[in-house]
């Protein structure tokens, strides 16, 4: 089924526990078999099958089959209704030492879901809410109440957990703001700008007061991130002239870079950069499907000089690390989308079995928005 792009705007209203039953495997099917696979009330689960090197492969996933489990004393038993897929999770299916333990093989992948509670045996949760949680790639799930916070479906719609109000929405802030600390009048400049992140950082930045500038892939990412998403200008990476485009567009040079995808896009960055620039490393998209050693020239001694001539912050980041500004950020947030300053996109795919596909195209820019799984 196809990708939906959901473009809302404006208006709002204001750990797993892995069971070990006994797996069927089932191959990926095709969509036509689809219907008949998902209107089971089996749980459904995608498995890490393998390692990937290089770009993630469909044969790096299984599908498997198990029965329901039951929730014991204190748990409840979930039905997930959105999966968010974030680029994150291509570091979970390797084994390389990062700042999280990853999948093991075998294993459910992991990720962070929107889900109604079927039945509950816990006290502060009843059959029928609406929470937020870490479930993974699963149809169905059990869950500690403490690994859940319930969700107002009246507040906002449900999948903005996942996205411009949950953890996406929240890097962007607490990057930018900590981090970056972007002034009136300087340039604030960020890759990936159509996602959920990105856009998050330009918009912003703009409410700070700076001129924001996206970069983007494509003519049409390009036109919403500055129609809808209004930067200031915005720089098709795919562009020829690409670093040129970038130097006119920032004639005052670049104050923060909120670095997302590093690459090509970072050595067109480089250059700009102004005394006193502040450079918050949320992510390195373009190289999480490297493989084996990076290739080129040592820039290291390049990088260091001008991290001291020109006084340069270099800091990288992940979004935990500042919880306790989450709830002055979901105060915050809540109040720029009620009244139009932040707006967001959402691409929504149906079917969990076309989390695979999905997660692999994300990583080369096939995403069109924060990037959701509908079950
Ligand atoms: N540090 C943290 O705590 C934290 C938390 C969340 C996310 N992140 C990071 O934030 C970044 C954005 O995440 P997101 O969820 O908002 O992702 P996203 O923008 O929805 O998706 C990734 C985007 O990266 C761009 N991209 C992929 N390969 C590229 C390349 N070679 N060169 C330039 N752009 C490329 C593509 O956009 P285009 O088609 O426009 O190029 C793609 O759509 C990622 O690096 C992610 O790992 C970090």
């Amino acid at each position: 089924m196809s990708a939906v792009a959901i473009l809302r705007s404006g208006l709002l209203l204001r750990a797993r526990r892995l069971i070990a039953p006994v797996r069927v495997a089932i191959c990926l099917r095709p969509q036509s078999d689809r219907k008949r696979l998902m209107s089971s009330t089996d749980l459904l689960q995608i498995i890490l099958a393998s390692r990937p090197d290089g770009r993630p492969a469909p044969a790096n996933f299984r599908l498997e089959r198990a029965p329901l489990p039951t929730p014991g004393e204190g748990e409840v038993l979930l039905k997930v209704l959105y999966l968010s897929l974030d680029p994150y999770m291509r570091g979970r299916m390797s084994a390389a030492k990062s700042y999280a333990a990853p999948t093991e093989i075998g294993a459910v992948m992991e990720g962070g879901t929107v889900a109604e509670v079927l039945e509950s045996r816990h006290p502060g949760f009843a059959a029928g809410d609406i929470v937020l949680s870490f479930s993974g790639w699963q149809s169905h799930a059990l869950a500690k109440g403490d690994q859940l916070r319930k969700l107002d479906p009246a507040a906002a719609p449900v999948t903005t957990a996942l996205g411009v109000l949950g953890m996406p929405g929240f890097t962007a802030y607490a990057g930018l703001l900590t981090i970056g600390q972007p002034k009136k009048g300087e340039t604030v400049v960020v890759a990936a700008a159509s996602g959920p992140v990105g856009s998050a950082v330009g918009q912003i930045a703009r409410i700070k007061g700076a001129r924001a500038v996206g970069i983007a892939g494509g003519p049409e990412k390009c036109a919403v991130v500055r129609d809808t998403f209004g930067f200031d200008a915005v720089i098709d990476h795919k562009a020829p002239d690409f670093a040129a485009q970038l130097a006119a567009a920032c004639p005052d040079g670049i104050d923060v870079y909120f670095e997302n995808v590093g690459g090509k896009v970072w050595d067109a960055v480089f250059p700009l950069l102004n005394t006193f620039a502040r450079i918050p490393v949320c992510g390195l998209v373009s190289q999480y499907n490297a493989s084996g050693d990076f290739e080129g020239p040592d820039m290291l001694p390049v990088l260091m000089r001008q991290v001291l001539s020109k006084s340069l912050l270099i800091r990288g980041f992940i979004q935990r690390e500042f919880a306790a500004q989450r709830p002055d950020f979901e105060r915050e947030m809540a109040a720029w989308i009620a009244s139009g300053a932040v707006k967001y996109k959402e691409d929504i795919v149906e079917g969990l079995d076309q989390a695979p596909d999905a997660f692999i195209r994300l990583l080369e820019g096939g995403n069109f928005g924060k990037l959701i799984v509908k079950l």
